[in-house]
């Protein structure tokens, strides 16, 4: 029997996936073959030897979207995609009032992609920041495929040829530089109605117990929380407080915070943004398996009196 005999496959896949989900990953590589670039052979190969199924097929879709994967840039989660959703009904902008919007730690551009999908019309311009020359690839073709414009593309009058249009500019910067908020592109968008992030939060000891196929195919730096080696230990926490000093410079007044966080960390997260961020009004989500997932916090408006 050949070896790439679909049965043999199936079999071959089974092992490591039980049937169950061996029949359904085996069907997706089937979809996502492409004659001349890959086989189905290749596929389950690279899937028995751990890689994780974005990557071979890449593609995932994350809320009515279906964004690029490309190794080493994080896949989308779905408790990701579940609260950007929910996030998006709660911004509502309009042409009217549009909004802008800053994803820290951007990766793929997931979140803010996803926020301009499904609002409006001219109703948001976002930014993206990721360190990672990877990621800001692939969140520009992610912008690209998704049809979101970059600002300079839409900024003539709109006209009944050219609609307005929700705009994402991906940027390739350190947010934990001293020189973040000095760059030109970053300091001509001042101040941001909404910040997201979904930043690195993994504690070292739990990074280490990673199984192989996060820890070989997905970069450390989009996982690892506490990235200075002379500071083994912060619970993961790094990346908030980063985030929590740059708030006052980044997000006008009455603007929204909304922060993807790891298991445990929500309170330590709140603390954070109330105290080292200024930040009132502040409140936890938690995501489908009950876990608290984000947390959300206003800036004060100026003159409030607001503890
Ligand atoms: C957990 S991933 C999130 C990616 C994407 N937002 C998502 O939800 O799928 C964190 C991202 O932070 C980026 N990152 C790590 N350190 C950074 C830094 N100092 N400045 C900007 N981005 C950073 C990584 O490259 C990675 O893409």
């Amino acid at each position: 029997m050949p070896r790439c005999d679909p049965k043999h496959l199936l079999n071959t896949l089974s092992i490591v996936l039980g049937n169950e989900a061996a029949k359904q990953e085996l069907k997706w590589m089937q979809q996502a073959i492409h004659p001349k670039s890959v086989t189905l052979q290749d596929m389950v190969a690279r899937r028995v030897r751990g890689e994780p199924l974005q990557y071979i097929l890449g593609t995932q879709p994350f809320g009515p979207l279906t964004l690029f994967t490309r190794p080493p840039v994080l896949i989308p989660r779905p408790e990701t995609e579940h609260w950007s959703l929910t996030l998006a009904d709660r911004l509502r902008p309009s042409p009217q009032k549009p909004i802008s919007l800053l994803d820290l730690c951007t990766g793929s551009a997931c979140i803010p992609l996803l926020l301009c999908h499904l609002s409006p019309p001219g109703s948001i311009n976002a930014c993206g920041v990721d360190i990672s020359q990877d990621a800001i690839s692939l969140a520009r073709d992610n912008a690209a495929h998704c049809r979101i414009p970059l600002p300079e593309e839409s900024s003539t009058p709109s006209t009944a040829e050219s609609p307005l249009r929700n705009t994402f500019l991906p940027l390739l910067a350190d947010i934990r530089s001293p020189d973040f908020l000095n760059s030109a592109s970053l300091r001509r968008r001042l101040p941001f109605d909404v910040i997201t992030s979904n930043p690195p939060y993994i504690p070292r000891a739990d990074y280490d117990r990673l199984s192989p196929s996060v820890k070989d195919y997905e970069d450390i730096r989009a996982l690892l929380g506490d990235p200075d080696p002379e500071i083994p230990s912060n619970n993961g926490l790094t990346f908030y407080h980063d985030i929590a000093k740059l708030l006052p410079d980044l997000l006008a007044d009455d603007g929204l915070v909304a922060v993807e966080v790891g298991e445990g960390q929500a309170a330590d997260v709140r603390w954070i943004f109330e105290q080292e961020g200024g930040l009132v009004d502040t409140e936890i989500w938690t995501d489908p398996w009950e876990k608290e997932r984000v947390v959300l916090g206003h800036k004060k408006p100026q003159g409030s009196s607001k503890a």
